[in-house]
């Protein structure tokens, strides 16, 4: 697809941006889409010129790498030059089933001749069987479905302080939640007001009160932070974003104590962690009885299709919830919902969370064994691998040497290098993978 000559519809720097174009006008871009229709117009579009797109109409909150995805297939991806890449970030864990799994694209096909968007308003057997699924697939009773991750998280925050208020007994507007430094749980206000990582809540203030910090891994700290008034522990049982920090052993057993003695909801964030990615079907079966009262799940529950998410739990949280409390347009559809339930049965059928550990740990072997003095350590539970690099090693040389070798990947907290490729990844592409890791880090 590189460089097509029949597109023409770029603005000209000349014409002023807040303008509409005139929709008709041969030439422009509301003319050839309409004429064309959207694929050939996109295949018209160059890599240079998809980046450049995208940079002057983008606002610049993300700042990916020079690589322009053209086509994906399974743990591949394609540049529009034809250039092959091995795809070791999986859009952040949402692509455990790799790029367009025939299965659940086989689902969503059928389902489009179905019904796909109805909004709650009515009632849906494909979004019944979605929410009985999904809550025999996590041991839990209810499930207020939603889209991205962090509308799971909204909702089991609005849970817990319903739950705190009108089950505990919390003074009206003082219920604390308890959550972790280092912590990633999304990006709205309220949840950026209680991340620690400046660059993430700067300039978004004021911030919702109601959340306190603690150090991740420190069970005499989140003791010492109780109150009355306290009604629930967020956390992620392994903290991704925060560089792939795996607490002290005991930590999550411990955590669940701790929530029984004082009458707190534990609520896990498993939108990253879960479906398999560390190796069990959600990161808290690591140990023993840390089941929560509400989990977020979200990313692979969509099949690398769409934004699927859910905040579950327990009834005796979840029937707080009343008609009108919560809601969302497209949170709980027909398609959404036969698409994560194929995804589930993927999952179960090519043994998701057996095949993640078994290429887990071959993984963290080998690169605990390069013999390369560039790296510091190496974290890992299954495919969620970190590789952190000594404070010597330019990072953004290492990117770019990644890259240059098809290994697509990107720092997390600056110098901790993921490796969360999609599950379905074959040993034999991971391994040629790893080796490419080696080579990068090795030129560097
Ligand atoms: C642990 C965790 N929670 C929540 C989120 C937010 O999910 P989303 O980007 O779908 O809103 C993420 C995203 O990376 C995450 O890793």
């Amino acid at each position: 697809m590189a460089g097509g000559p029949e597109w023409g519809f770029l603005l000209p720097p000349s014409i002023p941006h807040n303008e509409p174009m005139n929709s008709t006008a041969k030439g422009s871009l509301w003319h050839d889409i309409v004429t064309q229709g959207v694929q050939r117009v996109v295949d018209g579009i160059s890599d240079q010129e998809a980046m450049e797109m995208n940079e002057q109409y983008g606002t610049h909150n993300y700042k990916p790498l020079p690589v322009n995805v053209v086509r994906g297939e399974g743990a591949r991806v394609w540049d529009g030059d034809g250039k092959e890449y091995i795809d070791c970030i999986g859009a952040y864990s949402a692509v455990a089933h790799g790029h367009l799994s025939p299965r659940v694209v086989d689902a969503m096909v059928n389902q489009l001749k179905e019904v796909a968007v109805t909004s709650r308003a009515f009632y849906s057997p494909e979004v019944g069987l979605f929410l009985k699924g999904l809550c025999e697939y996590a041991g839990l009773d209810r499930a207020c479905p939603m889209n991205t991750g962090a509308e799971a998280i909204e909702t089991c925050i609005k849970l817990a302080r319903k739950w705190g208020y009108t089950v505990k007994g919390v003074p009206k507007d003082q219920a604390e939640i308890i959550v972790c430094e280092n912590n990633f749980h999304g990006r709205t206000t309220t949840i950026v007001g209680f991340s620690t990582e400046e660059d993430y809540k700067q300039f978004f203030g004021p911030y919702t009160p109601g959340f306190k910090v603690v150090p991740f891994g420190d069970i005499g700290a989140l003791k010492a932070a109780i109150t009355p008034n306290t009604i629930g522990f967020l956390a992620e049982p392994i903290q991704a974003e925060g560089g792939i920090l795996i607490p002290p052993d005991g930590y999550l057993t411990q955590v669940r104590e701790v929530c029984n003695a004082n009458n707190m909801l534990l609520i896990w964030d498993e939108i990253q962690t879960g479906f398999c990615r560390t190796g069990y079907r959600f990161a808290w079966q690591y140990e023993s009885g840390a089941e929560p009262d509400l989990m977020a799940v979200g990313k692979p529950l969509g099949g690398g299709l769409l934004p699927v998410s859910a905040a579950l739990g327990k009834n005796h949280v979840m029937e707080v919830f009343k008609p009108g409390d919560h809601g969302s347009t497209f949170g709980g559809n027909p398609l959404g919902s036969v698409v994560a339930l194929a995804a589930l049965a993927e999952m179960e059928e090519e043994d998701y969370a057996g095949r993640s550990k078994r290429l887990g740990d071959l993984a963290v072997d080998y690169l605990n064994n390069m013999g390369l003095p560039h790296v510091k350590e190496v974290r890992g539970r299954g495919l969620l691998i970190g590789v952190e690099v000594n404070d010597n090693v330019d990072s953004k040389a290492l990117s770019a040497a990644l890259v240059s070798r098809g290994i697509l990947t990107k720092e997390t907290r600056k110098r901790t290098f993921r490796l969360t490729p999609p599950i379905m990844i074959s040993e034999e592409l991971l391994m040629d993978a790893l080796g490419r890791v080696k080579d990068a880090i090795a030129s560097v």
